[in-house]
C-alpha cells in the first residue's frame, strides 16, 4: 500500500568536498557515523520520516539529496537545485576555505534554485574544537548578513543534526502554511518531540510533490 504523509520535504545538501554532507545525512537518516571518507560521485539521496508531536501530530517525510562537493560534478548537481524546498549549506569549521566558499555556494543557489527556497548554514565538525579555524561568531555573522539560520553541527558526535533538519522543515512548513491560508498555526510552533522513525498511515493533507 502506498505510504502517505502530512508533509514531504525535498532537501538538498551542498558545500565543498569533505565538509561532511554525506555524514550529516547518514547521521540523520541512520543515526550512524563512518570515519572513512568516500567522496560522493554525482548525487545520492536518503529518506527518513519524523513524527512531530504538537497539538496535532504530523508525519514529516524527508527526501534529502546529497550532492558531490567536487567541482567536476557541478553541472550534474546544480540541475537538482530547482526541485529543492530547503538547502543546507555546509562548511567545515576546521577548514577555512570551505567557509570562504559558502558565499559562492549562496551565489550558486541564487542562480539555480527556486527563489523562495529555505536555506540554512551548518558549520560541521564542531567536535574538533582543537583544530578549529572558523570561530562560531564568524559563522553567525555570515548567516546574519545573508538572513539565513545557522547552527554548528557534528555528524560524528551527533550534535545539532536533528535540530538542523527539524528547523529547516519548520521554516518550510511555516512558509507553506502561510501560503495555504491554513488557520492552524500549531504546526509552526511549540516544542518538537520525535517519537518514532517509521512511516505511519495518515491523511494526505496537501500535495507538495
Ligand atoms: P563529498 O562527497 O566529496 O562532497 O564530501 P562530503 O561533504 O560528503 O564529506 P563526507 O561526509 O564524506 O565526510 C568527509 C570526512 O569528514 C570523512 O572522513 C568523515 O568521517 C569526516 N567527518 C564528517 N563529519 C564529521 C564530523 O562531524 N566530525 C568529524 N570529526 N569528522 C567528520
Ligand atoms: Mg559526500
Amino acid at each position: 500500500m502506498a505510504k502517505t504523509y502530512d508533509y514531504l520535504f525535498k532537501l538538498l545538501l551542498i558545500g565543498d568536498s569533505g565538509v561532511g554532507k554525506t555524514c550529516l545525512l547518514f547521521r540523520f537518516s541512520e543515526d550512524a557515523f563512518n570515519t572513512t571518507f568516500i567522496s560522493t560521485i554525482g548525487i545520492d539521496f536518503k529518506i527518513r520520516t519524523v513524527e512531530l508531536d504538537g497539538k496535532k501530530s504530523k508525519t514529516l517525510f524527508y527526501r534529502s539529496l546529497d550532492t558531490a562537493g567536487q567541482e567536476r560534478f557541478r553541472t550534474i548537481t546544480t540541475a537538482y537545485y530547482r526541485g529543492a524546498m530547503g538547502i543546507m549549506l555546509v562548511y567545515d569549521i576546521t577548514h577555512e576555505k570551505s567557509f570562504d566558499n559558502i558565499k559562492n555556494w549562496i551565489r550558486n543557489i541564487e542562480e539555480h534554485a527556486s527563489s523562495d527556497v529555505e536555506r540554512m548554514v551548518l558549520g560541521n565538525k564542531c567536535d574538533m574544537n582543537d583544530k578549529r579555524q572558523v570561530s562560531k561568531e564568524r559563522g553567525e555573522k555570515l548567516a546574519i548578513d545573508y538572513g539565513i539560520k545557522f547552527l554548528e553541527t557534528s555528524a560524528k558526535a551527533s550534535i545539532n543534526v536533528e535540530e538542523a533538519f527539524i528547523t529547516l522543515a519548520r521554516d518550510i512548513m511555516t512558509r507553506l502554511n502561510r501560503r495555504m491560508n491554513d488557520n492552524n498555526p500549531s504546526s509552526a510552533g511549540g516544542p518538537v518531540k520525535i517519537t518514532e522513525n517509521r512511516p505511519k498511515k495518515s491523511f494526505f493533507r496537501c500535495s507538495l510533490l
